[in-house]
């Protein structure tokens, strides 16, 4: 059978951003203190993240899974990298490389529905995250970024937190749109680590470098963001977590207290953490496992932790929009983790 739609009639509308700064979202959150299940949940974990922001030396390390940025919470993020309400990210590697570093290239992602021909998409090189569409062709010209800077750099291992500072400088210098987390974070001295680096359009491209270059190449190594990021617990002494999704972030950043222990350095658990997830804690695995278990391993404090069984999309907003309006970041200054790695 022959297409008769093209790739236009599936990529119109674009995903927008949601702006926090555009909605007080304070009174419903508050109200939410009052209700029962996760609308309690959710109010509590809004005043433990406004809490953490209110400790002057409390490092705030933000973990992100799940596909979040293709979703519209790209600006979430930036604003609270650009009001100094994070100080570290630590990412799976399709929100930073596939979906962000992409829009940084000028690239969009597009409105769409589960209730398509996914053989009809895939004949018109479009891929589908839910109701999310995105044109493949242009994924391919990220990943393909991703390899010329690699072969633009001195060849070497490198952490993922060197490696995406050099594609926040590439989106100074080329970038298509001033809101993105990569180039914000670059110039704010946030330091962002993806762990699994290699699994999402930045492995395309580092396949690429490594199999077309002749010699040395760049690699990634993920011991050494492990390191760095325990530098970073270890310069900031207390620390919060924000985590939205499960998977190797939570777990990564949840970890340092105990590589500290491991380097012969006492360093207190983590002193807040919420999590935003939609797994439950029954199968036993890491995205459901519930803040007070991780204390059982000495990673996290069980004083100021809140889990919220939703939807990102949803809770985030409410939780960052409720911390950003009560105002408190205005008296934190930035604290360029990135010079302690
Ligand atoms: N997600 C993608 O579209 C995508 C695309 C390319 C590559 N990858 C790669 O796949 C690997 C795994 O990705 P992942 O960790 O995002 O996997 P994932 O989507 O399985 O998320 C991990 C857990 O986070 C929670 N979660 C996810 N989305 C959520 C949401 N919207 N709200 C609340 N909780 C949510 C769930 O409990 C989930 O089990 C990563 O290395 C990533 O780079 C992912």
């Amino acid at each position: 059978m022959t297409n008769t739609r093209s790739k236009k009639d599936f990529l119109r509308d674009t995903i927008q951003h949601i702006d926090i700064k555009a909605h007080d979202v304070r009174p419903l959150v508050t109200s939410m203190k009052s209700m029962a299940f996760q609308a309690r949940n959710l109010s509590r974990a809004a005043d433990i993240y406004d809490q953490m922001i209110q400790e002057p030396d409390c490092a705030i390390i933000l973990c992100l899974a799940g596909s979040l940025i293709s979703a519209g919470l790209k600006g979430v993020v930036v604003d609270l990298v650009r009001s100094h309400m994070v100080d570290a990210i630590v990412s799976t590697g399709a929100n930073i490389v596939d979906q962000d570093f992409f829009e940084g290239l000028g690239f969009k992602h597009y409105l769409g529905t589960p209730a398509v021909d996914d053989n009809e998409l895939r004949d018109l090189h479009i891929d589908r995250i839910y109701d999310t569409f995105i044109d493949e062709d242009d994924l391919r010209v990220c990943d393909m970024t991703v390899a010329k800077i690699a072969s633009e750099l001195a060849p070497r291992p490198y952490s993922s937190r060197e490696f995406i500072g050099e594609m926040g400088r590439y989106l100074e210098k080329h970038g298509k749109v001033k809101d993105s987390i990569v180039l914000a974070s670059y110039q704010a001295g946030v330091p962002i680590f993806v762990p699994a680096f290699s699994d999402c359009s930045a492995g395309f491209g580092l396949v690429h470098h490594q199999w077309n270059k002749t010699g040395p190449t760049v690699t990634v190594d993920s011991a050494r963001d492990f390191l760095e990021l325990t530098k970073v617990k270890l310069a900031a002494k207390e620390s919060g977590l924000l985590m939205i999704g499960g998977g190797v972030p939570k777990n990564f950043a949840q970890d340092v207290v105990v590589a500290a222990e491991i380097l012969g350095k006492e360093v207190p658990m983590h002193k807040y953490a919420v999590q935003i997830t939609v797994a439950d804690e029954r199968d036993g695995a890491l995205s459901g496992s519930t803040l007070r278990e991780a204390s059982s391993w000495g990673k996290v404090s069980t004083v100021h932790e809140q889990m919220v069984y939703a939807e990102a999309t949803l809770a985030l907003p409410l939780i960052a929009g409720y911390a950003y309006h009560q105002g408190h970041w205005r008296g934190r200054k930035g604290r360029k983790f990135v010079e302690a790695c």
